[in-house]
This record gives C-alpha cells, sequence and structure tokens, in this order.
C-alpha cells in the first residue's frame, strides 16, 4: 500500500510539472483527420454498408465488446463493467449512440481522441484502463470503419456509475503524469526489413487486439516494463510469457499450434481459461486464419525472457511426495499419469509452457477454483475441471503444483504454500472442509 501511495506522489509531482508541456503536446494530435462536425447519432447512409461491416471486424479485434459490456447485460457496449486495477475499480462508458448516456453527441474526432489518445470529450484524461496506449497505433482507415460501426449499434439508454478511486488516482489530471512517462503518441511504423505478414501481426498484437496489456509485466504505478510479453501476474491469473523462449515461452510451438489455441481455445497440451478464454471467446477466434498466422509469426519473432530451465526438484522431496500422492488421488482420471492429459479437452500438464512459467497463480487458481475451457465455434464441448478448494488444503494445493511442474520431465521452481493461501484469499475461497 506504501509502495502504492509513492507512486501516486510520483504521478502527482509528474503531472505538476509536466502538465502544461503534455497540453500543448496533446493538441497537435493526428486525431485531427476526422470530422467534427457530424454527431454519432446522426443518420448512416447505404454507402457506408461496407465500412460498417469491416469496422465490425476491427471492433472484434479490438475486443471492445468485453469491457464495455456489464456481465451477464444483453445490450452491447452500454457499460457499467468494472476493470479491477490495483488502485480501485473503474467503470467502463456507454459508447452506445445514445445521446444522454453513451456517446450519441461525439464527434468522430472526439471518438478518435478518446479511442487513440485517452482524452474524454471535454479534453480531460481517460484512466489507461482503456487501452489507448496500444490502440494510439489503430490506422486511420480502421478508426473510420469502427467510427462507422459504432454509429450503426443500438443506442443504448444506461447510465453507468462514476468512477471513484481513492487519492490521489481520483485526479484524471494525475494521469497526466502516467501518459508523460508511458503513453507513446505514435502511430504504427511498419518494419521494411520484415514480411508484410510479420508487419500485419505486429499490427494486431501492438494495437488492436492489445496482448501486452495482459502478457507485458508492469511497473509499480502500472505502466508497461521493457520486458515485452514476457508474462505478467493479473492477480487469480498469470498471463504466461508469449515469446520465442522455449522454456517458458512458446518457442516450440509451431505457427499452427499458435492458431490452434487462439481460434479452437485449446492445442496439443494447453486449454484457455480464465481471462484468456474471453479473449479467444470474444475476439481471436473471430480473426481470419491468415490474420492469426501474422499473430503467430509476430510472436514467435521475439526475443523473450532469458528464463533457463533449472534442475528439477527431486521426487524424495517432502512436497514432492505428497503432491505425488494429491496427484495419484485426484488427478490422474483427467490429467492421466504420463501428465498428457486428453488432447483439446484437459491440459496437457507434461510439457505445457504454462505450467513452468516463472508464478503459478494460473495454477493454483485453477486447482482451487475448477474451470473451463474457451467455448468456440470450433470447440463447442470444451473440457470442465472441478473446484478442488473444499477437498485439499493450501500445503496439499501448492504441493500438487510444485509436483506438476517438476514431474515428465518439467522443471521449475517449488510452489511455497504461502502462495496457495494467497490465492484462496483472492478467489475469496473458504478453506478446505476437514471430513472427520
Ligand atoms: C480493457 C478494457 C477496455 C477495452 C478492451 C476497451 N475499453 Fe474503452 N474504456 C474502458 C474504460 C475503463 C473506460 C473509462 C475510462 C475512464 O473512466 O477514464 C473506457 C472509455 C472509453 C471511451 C470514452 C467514453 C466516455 O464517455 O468518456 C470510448 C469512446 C471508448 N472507451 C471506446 C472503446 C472502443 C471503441 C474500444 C475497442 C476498440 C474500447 N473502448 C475497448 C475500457 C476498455
Ligand atoms: C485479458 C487478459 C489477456 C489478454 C488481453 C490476452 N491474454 Fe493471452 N493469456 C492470458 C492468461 C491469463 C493466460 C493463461 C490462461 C490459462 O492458464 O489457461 C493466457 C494465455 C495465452 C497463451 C497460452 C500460453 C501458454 O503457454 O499456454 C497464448 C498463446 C496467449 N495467451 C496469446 C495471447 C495473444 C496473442 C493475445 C492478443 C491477441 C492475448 N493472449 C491476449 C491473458 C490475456
Ligand atoms: C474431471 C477432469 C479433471 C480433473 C479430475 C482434474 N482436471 Fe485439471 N483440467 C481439466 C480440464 C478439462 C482442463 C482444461 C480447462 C481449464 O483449464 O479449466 C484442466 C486444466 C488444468 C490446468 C490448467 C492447464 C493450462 O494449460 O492452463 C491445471 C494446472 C490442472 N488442470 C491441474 C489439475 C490438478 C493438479 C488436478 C488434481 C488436483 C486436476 N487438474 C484435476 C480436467 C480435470
Amino acid at each position: 500500500m506504501n509502495k502504492i501511495k509513492a507512486a501516486g506522489g510520483v504521478i502527482v509531482v509528474a503531472a505538476v510539472a509536466a502538465g502544461v508541456l503534455l497540453y500543448q503536446n496533446g493538441n497537435t494530435s493526428t486525431d485531427n483527420v476526422a470530422d467534427n462536425k457530424i454527431k454519432m447519432n446522426q443518420p448512416l447512409t447505404p454507402s457506408d454498408a461496407d465500412a460498417i461491416t469491416r469496422g465490425r471486424y476491427v471492433a472484434i479485434a479490438g475486443d471492445c465488446v468485453a469491457c464495455h459490456t456489464a456481465p451477464g447485460s444483453k445490450e452491447a457496449f452500454s457499460g457499467g463493467y468494472s476493470i479491477s486495477t490495483p488502485f480501485g475499480g473503474i467503470f467502463a462508458s456507454n459508447i452506445t449512440p445514445d445521446a444522454e448516456t453513451g456517446i450519441g453527441n461525439w464527434t468522430e474526432r472526439e471518438f478518435y481522441r478518446a479511442v487513440r489518445h485517452g482524452k474524454g470529450k471535454e479534453g480531460g484524461n481517460l484512466y489507461p484502463a482503456m487501452p489507448y496506449n496500444a490502440y494510439v497505433k489503430v490506422s486511420d482507415r480502421d478508426m473510420h470503419d469502427l467510427w462507422l460501426y459504432m454509429r450503426s449499434v443500438k443506442p443504448v439508454n444506461n447510465k453507468v456509475p462514476e468512477t471513484n478511486l481513492p487519492f490521489p488516482y481520483n485526479i484524471r489530471l494525475a494521469m497526466m503524469g502516467w501518459n508523460l512517462l508511458f503513453f507513446k503518441n505514435e502511430a504504427f511504423k511498419p518494419d521494411l526489413a520484415k514480411s508484410a505478414e510479420w508487419n500485419r501481426g505486429a499490427y494486431l498484437v501492438e494495437g488492436l487486439e492489445h496482448c501486452a496489456a495482459c502478457h507485458t509485466p508492469k511497473n509499480i504505478i502500472g505502466g508497461d516494463t521493457g520486458a515485452y510479453l514476457q508474462g505478467s501476474n493479473l492477480g487469480e491469473w498469470f498471463a504466461p510469457e508469449i515469446t520465442s523462449n522455449t522454456y517458458t515461452g512458446i518457442g516450440d510451438w509451431s505457427n499452427d499450434q499458435v492458431v490452434q489455441y487462439l481460434k479452437l481455445g485449446s492445442n496439443h497440451v494447453a486449454v484457455a481459461s480464465g481471462p484468456m478464454a474471453e479473449a479467444v471467446t470474444n475476439s481471436t477466434q473471430h480473426l481470419t486464419d491468415q490474420d492469426l498466422q501474422a499473430i503467430a509469426v509476430y510472436l514467435k519473432s521475439q526475443p523473450g525472457s532469458d528464463n533457463k530451465k533449472p534442475a528439477a526438484v527431486v521426487l524424495n522431496d517432502a512436497q514432492m511426495k505428497m503432491g505425488a500422492n494429491v496427484y495419484e488421488a485426484n488427478c490422474t482420471a483427467c490429467h492421466n499419469s504420463d501428465g498428457k492429459g486428453i488432447p483439446n479437452l484437459a491440459a496437457s500438464l507434461a510439457n505445457n509452457p504454462a505450467i513452468m512459467s516463472v508464478d503459478a497463480s494460473s495454477i493454483l487458481t485453477t486447482v482451487m477454483q475448477g474451470g473451463r475451457g474457451a467455448v468456440t465455434v470450433g470447440n463447442p464441448t470444451s473440457g470442465a475441471m472441478p473446484s478442488f478448494a473444499w477437498k485439499l488444503s493450501d500445503e496439499q494445493t501448492a504441493a500438487v503444483a510444485t509436483y506438476i511442474r517438476n514431474s515428465w520431465g518439467n522443471a521449475a521452481p517449488a510452489v511455497p504454500t504461502e502462495d496457495a493461501t494467497h490465492t484462496r484469499e483472492l478467489l475469496k475461497m473458504p478453506s478446505q472442509i476437514i471430513v472427520k
């Protein structure tokens, strides 16, 4: 908490020192290319139809619906979902063409400013929970198509609650400091030394798909570190490294295996669950195979971390022995004694890079709360895993995590019991039920 307060101080100081400068820079925005007269809720014309179709694809690639729709709501883009951040919950806005509670009164230029530069209608700063630091790379053409598509969605009257963060995060001006430190007002620049396919992958991953928002580790005030796509803790989950590293990354997956994961939600070893299941279900499964191949080419060209496989924890270690017993009694039915699971259904724990991640949060969360793989058009019957929180103690959960990280050729640091206790607290799961 002190760390967070100190970070707040840094933000405020940076804001005060450089606010004026940044304000001036903000006005030299390339968003001036967009029209500033026609309001969002004015009628469209039949000649807009093709652009609207393309814009729908842009909205899917940007996964706008994920944050801008409340869980369980049937009213797409009507807002109200609270995005939890280390600084508090931030409500995503109603971005339908409703004039009163949505953005029906906005012009195209105002829309560009919000999406690409994180500016509200009156010029104030949006919180970076809206991934404008990635969307800044979206091309003018995609932005225009997206704008026309958003104008075509159903207006929904839904007043979203105000975001109330504690001081100093309630001061939107403070975000100027964040922008100064982390926001690069730069359009996507193709790397001419690379293929068109690589550049398409780069454009999607760095921009619309905002993969770094989850997969790049953050510093204490929420900015991206330089460890690009090298894995990041999201609280209950860990978004693993997705670079060419062959130990903790996906360097050993073929391009087709990466495509399968993003299209079906599962491949020869892994099954997408939690936040990644949502990303696959809402967004990546709907991309063309060509775009998914491009993403694979780009990811596999990233240098990645220097994580190296350590020696495995030995089987006669006390924690490993406990883990082996827990595994034998509870897990073999689905994951098998060779750890290979059932392809595209129950994840393989052997030879699965995510199981050896530096951070075991996703393993602990999956074992405690159980899980369901992504449901996709290509794989509608995804497998489910039961919750073990009631059955296994924190000590047993950590032990089985250590065991699967160090069996069948896997090797990774042991998981301390405190980590399991911490995950149980985050998940608000009750303690193990002791059967007498
Ligand atoms: C990871 C979550 C997330 C995603 C994905 C996302 N947004 Fe947002 N967006 C937010 C949040 C949170 C806010 C409110 C920020 C604030 O209050 O400062 C917001 C605000 C906005 C606003 C400003 C609305 C207003 O009334 O000020 C617009 C416009 C917007 N988003 C459009 C989009 C579009 C278009 C996409 C897809 C290309 C998108 N957003 C994707 C989280 C997201
Ligand atoms: C909302 C957060 C979030 C976003 C956005 C996101 N991911 Fe993920 N990703 C995760 C999490 C969490 C996991 C781990 C899932 C699990 O354990 O089942 C994951 C897993 C993966 C994996 C499997 C890695 C492995 O070793 O098993 C790949 C590949 C991947 N993501 C690629 C991507 C790509 C490409 C993008 C952008 C198109 C993306 N992700 C966007 C959170 C996210
Ligand atoms: C009834 C079948 C079943 C049982 C029993 C079961 N699992 Fe699973 N497990 C699954 C399925 C299906 C998935 C994929 C869906 C998911 O990730 O939630 C999975 C996924 C996992 C994952 C995530 C892998 C990844 O790629 O993210 C881990 C870790 C895991 N199981 C560990 C265990 C452990 C440890 C046990 C025993 C305590 C166990 N499972 C028992 C079916 C099962």
